[in-house]
């Protein structure tokens, strides 16, 4: 029976969240999608694995990474940046799969960023107490094009700070097929991921995987 006192709170059904002027979670957005871009992700891992990249100031990351795109996001003691080929294998990255150049060119859209081309797509994986510290990106060379992410498996709790990195942070829970855009005003805002819980998801079991699509080059 449907209510149309319900009609907008189906349990699943996606339905968007401004978090700032340019920022807006997209609740489930990614859902159906989901196990299509989980087998990308596996495949893509295939020929560019998953790695634990070392910062500049020579610490193993937490997060495990890799990328698919024209451009991939690598960090070493030299610095962060991008790259055409993958340091581990000396190939270029996978190519971006037509359903995530999709979903991320949807999910831009309906943040009010038309025209968004991805030519990046960093791969993280978290597994229990894997975090990420709070930090900008700001390693694209045109800043006028949003950041897409996608999170996938566990939930996880991002942190929503200012445009300073002491300034006061937001904890936003991201669940399975949660999408998430940030550009505009909102594009340099310092952002981060708490330690991620032990758990079980039906899809990806003991890991939370999330996409961020960007516009590099
Ligand atoms: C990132 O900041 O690059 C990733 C954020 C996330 O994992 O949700
Ligand atoms: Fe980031």
């Amino acid at each position: 029976m449907t209510s149309p006192l319900f009609e907008t709170t189906h349990p699943g059904e996606p339905w968007p969240e401004r978090l700032g002027p340019g920022a807006v979670r997209l609740h489930g957005f990614a859902l159906t999608e989901a196990p299509a871009l989980i087998a990308e992700v596996a495949r893509i891992a295939e020929s560019a694995p998953f790695r634990h990249m070392i910062t500049p100031s020579g610490h193993r990351m937490a997060v495990a990474m890799t990328n698919g795109g024209a451009l991939g996001w690598v960090s070493d003691r030299t610095g962060y940046r991008y790259e055409p080929l993958d340091p581990l294998t000396g190939r270029p990255w996978p190519p971006l799969p037509d359903c995530f150049l999709r979903l991320a060119q949807d999910a831009a859209a309906q943040a009010g960023f038309a025209g968004f081309v991805p030519d990046a797509c960093l791969i993280n994986r978290y597994q229990p107490d894997a975090r990420l510290s709070l930090h900008q990106d700001r390693d694209e060379r045109d800043l006028s094009a949003p950041i897409v992410s996608v999170s996938l498996g566990l939930p996880a709790v991002f942190l929503w700070g200012g445009l300073k990195w002491k300034d006061p942070t937001r904890r936003i829970p991201l669940v399975h097929g949660d999408g998430l855009v940030w550009g505009g005003p909102d594009r340099l805002r310092y952002h981060g991921v708490l330690p991620l819980k032990a758990g079980q998801h039906a899809l990806l079991g003991e890991q939370r995987i999330n996409l961020t699509f960007r516009q590099a080059g």
